[in-house]
């Protein structure tokens, strides 16, 4: 069976792209999916947050054509590899604009893959090139929200893209779900955005909310995801339940 790809995705930075891919990837495969995250974007951060680096290959070999099977590393978590990333890759933006497949390249990368129950793309905090390349390739986008007062803002461009994108490149592209995250829960102000966000985007919204928490946002600078840096804290039980919540979902 062709894996399922999913893509995490929303143009506003440090909302939780990163983490959500990188825990959730990590969750899929302890619980022994068989799992590939992609780096594209040039902060690198879920390549770091796995305590990974790029040698001589990364996501930006995908652009010539390299196939994934030579750029796929295995990492020191079982049932998960990665494809990583570099600040080279920022260049991509400039040379896909002037390629006729600019839109296309991952979904041609990504074709007939197989060997993984789920391949995750981790986007940058725009919506060109790379972003659009992965919603072209994706079967299913997350986004990640963070909930705070502006939650809802740039939400609707996102959604504006999805379904250009949708039209034009991919018509079986669908939203798996809203993700809000960095909560701090029992505060009135995250109940408001809550309401609101759901509100908006009803049953798109997980169940689970992910918590403001300490050891989140510790678990990259030990090159961790945080279900293995400290399992029994709140932010792991949270990606757990969202884990389970796209399982179901999909
Ligand atoms: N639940 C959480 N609790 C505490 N800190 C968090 C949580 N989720 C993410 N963070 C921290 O917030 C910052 C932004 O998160 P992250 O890098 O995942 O966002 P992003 O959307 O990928 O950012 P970018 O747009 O730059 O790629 C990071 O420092 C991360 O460690
Ligand atoms: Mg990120």
């Amino acid at each position: 069976m062709a894996a399922r790809i999913y893509a995490f995705a929303n143009q506003k930075g440090g909302v939780g792209k990163t983490t959500t891919a990188v825990n959730l990837a990590a969750c899929l495969a302890e619980a022994g999916e068989r799992v590939l995250l992609v780096d594209l974007d040039p902060q690198a951060n879920a390549t770091s947050g796995l305590g990974m680096r790029a040698g001589e290959t990364s996501s930006y070999d995908l652009l010539d054509g390299a196939p994934l099977h030579e750029l796929a590393q295995p990492t020191p978590f079982p049932n998960l590899s990665l494809v990583p990333s570099k600040p080279e890759l920022a260049g991509a933006a400039v040379e896909l604009s002037r390629r006729a497949d600019g839109e296309r390249f991952l979904a041609e990368s990504l074709k007939n893959v197989e060997g993984y129950d789920f391949i995750l793309l981790d986007c940058p905090p725009s919506l060109g090139p790379l972003t659009v390349n992965a919603l072209g390739a994706a079967d299913r986008v997350i986004v990640p929200v963070q909930a705070e007062y502006y939650a809802l803002e740039g939400l609707s461009q996102l959604m504006g893209s999805i379904n250009l994108i949708k039209s034009r490149l991919n018509p079986a592209l669908a939203i798996a779900g809203v993700l809000i995250t960095m909560s701090d829960t029992r505060t009135r102000l995250a109940a408001e955005v809550e309401e609101e966000v759901r509100k908006h985007f009803g049953t798109l919204v997980f169940d689970t909310v992910v918590p403001r928490s300490v050891r989140v946002a510790e678990a990259p600078s030990h090159g961790l995801p945080v279900t293995h840096y400290d399992r029994h804290s709140r932010g792991a039980e949270a990606y757990w339940k969202v884990a389970m919540e796209l399982v179901e979902r999909s």
